[in-house]
C-alpha cells in the first residue's frame, strides 16, 4: 500500500503577542516564575473577531502555496481542534468554504494536544487506501477564548495559533513510516472544559461556577506526561529497530520545558536535536506540533532522508507519536 508524505507546511500565529510581564498584572505570578516553571517567555492571542478557522485559513493557504496547489486540488480537509468555532458545523467545513475548496470532503477531530498527529494518522489511512490523493490537514487554536484569565495555574500556559500540512502519496523510501494513536479516558479529568457540552448545558450557573474554562491538574498531569512520553518514544524507535541516534529531529508538542527536557533525557536524545519554541507561543494545543513542523522546514532543520518524531499528550487523555522519513 503506498504510505503518505508530508507535502508541504504552513502556519499563522496572530500579531498581538502578550509578555509573562503583562501578565504579571493580571494574576498572582512572575516572569521568573512562568520561565522557570514552563519554559515560556510569551504567547499569541487572538483578535476578538478571529475564530479558529481564521488562524486556519491563513496556515492553510501558506501550505497550499508553497504546494504550488489550489484549492480545488484538496480531496479532504480534517481540522483538529478543542477550539472549533463552534458546536457545529465544524471548523473543517467553515474552512473549507473560507478555501473554496469546493467539493472536499472535511470533518474535525478532537483528541486536545494529540489532535494533529491523530489526524495525521487519518489522512495517511485515507491516501493508502486509495480514497483520497490530497488531503489538508490543520492544527488550529484559540485557547484564549476558553482560558480562565483568573486562574494563575494555566492563563500562563496557553496560546493561539494554527498548523498546517499538505499530504499526497509518497513514493520511494520518504513518508509517514507509523503513527501510534493511545489513550484513556478513565484519566480524563486530568484536563477537562466540563461547561457547555450536554452534561453541563451553558447556563448561568455553569457560567458562575467558571465550567466554560479549561480546568487542569497540572502536577499530576505532568508526571503522566513524562512517564507515558518516555515509553512512547521508545516504543516508536523499537518498532524500526532505530536508535535515539538514528532520529535528525524530535518535535514534540509544547507543553512544558520541563516535559519536553526529561523525555529528551530519558530516552537518550540530546536537547539540540529537539525542536523547541515554547518560549514564543506557550501550549497551543493541537496546532503546537504543526508551527513547530513548519518552523523547522523553514529553518532547514529537517532535510531529505532525515528521521523525524512527532509525540504528543493532551485532553482526553491522549498521547501519540508519529515516525516519518523525509
Ligand atoms: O498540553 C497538554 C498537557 N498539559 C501539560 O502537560 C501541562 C502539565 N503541567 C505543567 O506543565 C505543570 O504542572 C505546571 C506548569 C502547570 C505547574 O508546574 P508545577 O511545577 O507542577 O507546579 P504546581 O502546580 O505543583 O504548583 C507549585 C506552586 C503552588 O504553590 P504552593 O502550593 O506550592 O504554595 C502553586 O500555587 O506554584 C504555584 N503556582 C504559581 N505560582 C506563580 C501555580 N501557578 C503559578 C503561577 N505563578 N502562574
Amino acid at each position: 500500500m503506498p504510505r503518505a508524505r508530508i507535502v508541504s507546511t504552513g502556519s499563522y500565529v496572530p500579531e498581538r503577542v502578550l509578555t509573562n510581564r503583562e501578565l504579571e498584572q493580571m494574576v498572582d505570578t512572575s516572569d521568573e516564575w512562568i520561565i522557570e516553571r514552563t519554559g515560556i517567555r510569551e504567547r499569541r492571542i487572538a483578535s476578538e473577531k478571529q475564530a479558529s478557522s481564521d488562524l486556519a485559513y491563513e496556515a492553510a493557504k501558506s501550505a497550499l502555496k508553497r504546494a504550488g496547489l489550489k484549492p480545488k486540488d484538496l480531496d479532504l480537509i480534517i481540522v483538529a481542534s478543542v477550539t472549533p468555532d463552534m458546536p457545529f458545523p465544524s471548523t473543517a467545513c467553515i474552512l473549507q468554504a473560507k478555501l473554496g475548496a469546493k467539493d472536499a470532503a472535511a470533518l474535525d477531530v478532537n483528541a486536545a494536544c494529540s489532535g494533529f498527529i491523530y489526524s495525521l494518522s487519518m489522512a495517511n489511512a485515507f491516501i493508502s487506501s486509495g480514497q483520497y490523493r490530497c488531503v489538508l490537514v490543520v492544527g488550529a487554536e484559540t485557547l484564549s477564548k476558553i482560558t480562565d484569565w483568573e486562574d494563575r495555574s494555566t492563563c500562563v500556559l496557553f496560546g493561539d495559533g494554527a498548523g498546517a500540512a499538505i499530504l499526497g502519496p509518497a513514493d520511494g523510501d520518504a513518508g509517514i513510516l507509523s503513527v501510534r494513536l493511545h489513550s484513556d479516558g478513565s484519566m480524563g479529568d486530568l484536563l477537562t472544559l466540563p461547561g457547555g457540552g450536554s452534561r453541563n448545558p451553558v447556563s448561568k450557573d455553569t457560567i458562575k461556577k467558571r465550567l466554560h474554562y479549561i480546568k487542569m491538574k497540572g502536577n499530576e498531569t505532568f508526571k503522566f506526561a513524562v512517564k507515558t512520553l518516555e515509553k512512547l518514544v521508545a516504543d516508536t524507535l523499537a518498532e524500526f529497530r532505530l536508535k535515539p541516534s538514528d532520529i535528525s529531529l524530535l518535535i514534540p508538542h509544547q507543553a512544558n520545558l520541563r516535559i519536553i527536557k526529561a523525555t529528551a533525557e530519558r530516552v537518550g536524545l540530546p536537547i539540540e536535536k529537539v525542536f523547541v519554541n515554547i518560549d514564543k507561543y506557550g501550549n497551543t494545543s493541537a496546532a503546537s506540533i504543526p508551527i513547530a513542523l513548519d518552523e523547522a522546514v523553514r529553518c532547514e532543520r529537517v532535510r531529505p532522508g532525515d528521521y523525524l518524531m512527532l509525540e504528543a499528550f493532551g485532553g482526553g487523555i491522549t498521547w501519540a507519536s508519529a515516525l516519518i522519513r523525509w
